[in-house]
C-alpha cells in the first residue's frame, strides 16, 4: 500500500464504502476530501450494516486514523448523531482517531432551508439530498462561509453570522416570502457544537503531511461519482464539490506528488438518484429487476429514494479513467448481473448523424442521445459465493475483460456482494 485515492466513477453509489473498507486493512489513515452528508456509504461487517454519512469508512477498523478535510462542508449536528451511532454499536472513535480539520467549511439550518427553496420555488428540481451541500459550498467559494474553527470562538461566528443574516434575512424575507432567521439561536446552538467537537477539531494539513513524512500509507475516500463533479460531471445536474482525484489534493492540503496511485470503484452496470441526463437509463421493469435484485436493493442510502438503474456506460467511465488518471478499477455488484440472459454495454452514443465516443459536454447532446449496445452473454450463474478470478463462469471473465478493453484499464478488485468476504483480489 501507500497513498491511495479511491473514487466513484460513476453517479455515485459504486460501492465505495466496501471497497474503501477493503482496502482500509493495508491503511494506517484515511481521509474524507469533499462532500458532506449527502454522501451514503455502507460496509457491512458481520451481520451489522453501517451507513456513513461524514465520517469516513476506515473508521470501523481498529487502530486507524480517520481525517475530515478541509475540503468537506460538515453539519456539526449531522457529524455528532453520527458519532454516537457509531458509539451505540461500539466502534472506537473520538479525538484520538477521528481528526477534523479546522477549516472544513460549516452546514448551517439556513442552506438546508435554501437548499429546499431553490429546488421547490426558484431554480428547480437538480433532485439533491436536501442537506444544504450546495448553499454551503455557493457560500466558501463566495466567501461567507463559516469554519468548523468559528464555532470556537464567540467573535468571529457573532461577525460573520450578523454579516451573513443581513442579506440572508431579506432574500427570505423579500423573495421567498419565509420568515428571517434569529441570530441569537443560531450562536447559541454552533457555539455549542463548537463546545463538544472542540477536541476532534486539528490542523489536519500539518497532521496528514507529518503522517505522509513518516510513511504511513493514506487512503483518500472520495464521495459521490466522476459524473456528480461540479466541473467534470453532468453540469448541472451534479453536486458542489470535486469529486474526482483532483480533489483529494485541495481537499486535504497535500501536494499531487504525494498520491502514488488512484482506484475508480465502478459498478457493473450503472445507477443515478435525482434529476439530470443518464443515456443508458433502463425504462422498463428491467429497471426493477436491477433494483430489487441481491441482499441489498437499489435505494439511497442517505435519502431512501429508489435509484435509476441502466446498462453499464463506457463512454462515462473512459472519461472517469481521464479525469481521474485511473490506475486500475474496483468492480462491483456483479452479482446483481447473475441471472441475466443478455447484458448490454454502451460504448458510443449516437446523436443525430454521428457516433460520439468522447463523453460530451453538451447538455443537449446527452439528454437526447441514443445509447449504442454491444451485447454481451449472461452466465446464468450465481457468483456471490467465488473467491477467485479465475473460478469465475467464463462469460462473467469475458463481461470483464470487455470492460478492461474498452476502459483501458484493469480490474483489480472485484465484489461480488455487500460483505467483507465476497471481495476478490487480482494477483
Ligand atoms: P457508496 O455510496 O459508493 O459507498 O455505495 P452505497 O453504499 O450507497 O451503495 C452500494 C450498495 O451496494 C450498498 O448497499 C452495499 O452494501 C452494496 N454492495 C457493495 N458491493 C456489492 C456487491 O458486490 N454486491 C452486492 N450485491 N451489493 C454490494
Ligand atoms: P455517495 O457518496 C449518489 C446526488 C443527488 C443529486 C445531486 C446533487 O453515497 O455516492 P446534493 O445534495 O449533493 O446537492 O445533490 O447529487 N448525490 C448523490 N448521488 N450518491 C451520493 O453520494 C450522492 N450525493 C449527492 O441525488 O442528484
Ligand atoms: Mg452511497
Amino acid at each position: 500500500m501507500s497513498n491511495i485515492i479511491a473514487i466513484g466513477t460513476q453517479w455515485g453509489d459504486e460501492g465505495k464504502g466496501k471497497i474503501i473498507d477493503f482496502l482500509a486493512e493495508d491503511a494506517d489513515i484515511i481521509a474524507r476530501y469533499q462532500g458532506g452528508n449527502n454522501a451514503g456509504h455502507t460496509v457491512i461487517i458481520g451481520d451489522e450494516e453501517f451507513i456513513l454519512h461524514l465520517v469516513p469508512s476506515g473508521i470501523l477498523r481498529p487502530k486507524k486514523e480517520c481525517i475530515i478535510g478541509n475540503g468537506v462542508v460538515i453539519d456539526p449536528k449531522a457529524l455528532l448523531d453520527e458519532i454516537q451511532m457509531l458509539h451505540a454499536k461500539n466502534v472506537d472513535v473520538g479525538p484520538h482517531n477521528l481528526h477534523v480539520s479546522k477549516s472544513a467549511n460549516v452546514i448551517m439550518p439556513y442552506h438546508k432551508l435554501t437548499d429546499r427553496l431553490k429546488e421547490e420555488e426558484t431554480i428547480g428540481r437538480i433532485g439533491t439530498t436536501r442537506r444544504g451541500i450546495g448553499p454551503a459550498y455557493l457560500d466558501k467559494a463566495g466567501r461567507v462561509g463559516i469554519r468548523m474553527v468559528d464555532l470556537l470562538s464567540e467573535t468571529q461566528l457573532a461577525w460573520k453570522l450578523k454579516r451573513n443574516l443581513k442579506e440572508l434575512n431579506l432574500i427570505l424575507e423579500k423573495i421567498y416570502g419565509e420568515k428571517g432567521v434569529s441570530y441569537e439561536q443560531l450562536m447559541r446552538e454552533y457555539l455549542e457544537y463548537g463546545k463538544k467537537l472542540r477536541d476532534y477539531l486539528k490542523d489536519t494539513v500539518s497532521l496528514l503531511n507529518s503522517y505522509i513524512s513518516q510513511k504511513k500509507n493514506i487512503l483518500f475516500e472520495g464521495a459521490q461519482g466522476t459524473m456528480l463533479d461540479v466541473d467534470h460531471g453532468t453540469y448541472p445536474f451534479v453536486t458542489s464539490s470535486n469529486t474526482t482525484a483532483g480533489g483529494a489534493c485541495t481537499g486535504t492540503g497535500i501536494g499531487p506528488t504525494k498520491i502514488d496511485s488512484v482506484i475508480g470503484v465502478m459498478k457493473a452496470y450503472t445507477t443515478r438518484v435525482g434529476e439530470g441526463p443518464f443515456p443508458t437509463e433502463i425504462k422498463d421493469g428491467l429497471a426493477d429487476k436491477l433494483r430489487n435484485a441481491g441482499p441489498i436493493g437499489e435505494y439511497g442510502r442517505s435519502t431512501g429514494r429508489p435509484r435509476r438503474c441502466g446498462w453499464l456506460d463506457m463512454v462515462v467511465v473512459r472519461r472517469s479513467v481521464l479525469v481521474n488518471g485511473l490506475d486500475s478499477l474496483a468492480m462491483t455488484r456483479l452479482d446483481i448481473l447473475d441471472d441475466l440472459d443478455k447484458i448490454y454495454i454502451c460504448n458510443k452514443y449516437k446523436y443525430k448523424d454521428t457516433y460520439i465516443e468522447d463523453f460530451p459536454e453538451e447538455l443537449e447532446i446527452l439528454q437526447n442521445c441514443e445509447p449504442v449496445y454491444e451485447e454481451a452473454k449472461g452466465w446464468n450463474t450465481p457468483t456471490a459465493e467465488i473467491k477467485e478470478f479465475k473460478k469465475l463462469p467464463p462469460k462473467a471473465l469475458e463481461y470483464i475483460t470487455r470492460i478492461e478493453e474498452l476502459s483501458g484499464v484493469c480490474v483489480t478488485i472485484l465484489s461480488v456482494g455487500p460483505k467483507r468476504s465476497q471481495t476478490i483480489k487480482k494477483n
